[in-house]
């Protein structure tokens, strides 16, 4: 596991930038924490490190968007999702392998991720502006990261 702790947004984005870096493209990127933590800031990153210049918002309402970079990315938000039809029904299956799977909310579908996921906690502070990660599935990459 890696932990690092960010002190502002840019810094959350400049993470997922350095991970976006060591990425080969069919990865599954799972998100852990609350509204507010800072899942879609890091997603802004990692999709700035894949050359995605589209705005990076939290796929609420679409529950999924698709982004095409150096690899395409499939930005999921799970937070509305209650059950294994509903899942089904986003395309997540399709899509797992063939891009980045991004996961907001990953809480939710714990049981459906891969077992190979990447899998990331952002945990709030009692600072207002720091972020701590905790990442567990690259420690391969750890002084890239770092
Ligand atoms: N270190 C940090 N990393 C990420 N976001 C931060 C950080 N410090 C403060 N913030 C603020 O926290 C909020 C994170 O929002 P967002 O990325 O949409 O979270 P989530 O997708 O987890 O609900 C933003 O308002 C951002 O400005
Ligand atoms: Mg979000």
């Amino acid at each position: 596991m890696i932990k690092i702790m960010t002190a502002s947004p840019r810094e959350t984005e400049e993470l997922g930038a350095k991970i976006a870096a060591v990425l080969k493209g069919n990865e599954m990127i799972a998100l852990f924490g609350d509204l507010g933590a800072g899942k879609t800031a890091f997603t802004r990153g990692l999709c700035k490190g894949l050359d995605i210049s589209d705005g990076v918002s939290s796929p609420t309402f679409a529950i999924v968007n698709v982004y095409n970079g150096r690899f395409p990315v499939y930005h999921f938000d799970m937070y509305r999702i209650a059950d294994a039809d509903d899942l089904f029904a986003t395309g997540y299956y399709d899509y797992i392998g063939n891009g980045v799977i991004v996961i907001e909310w990953s809480e939710n579908i714990e049981s459906e991720l891969e077992t190979d996921a990447i899998r990331i906690r952002i945990g709030k502070t009692e600072h207002e502006d720091h972020r701590v990660f905790e990442i567990e599935g690259l420690d391969h990459y750890a002084d890239i990261i770092r």
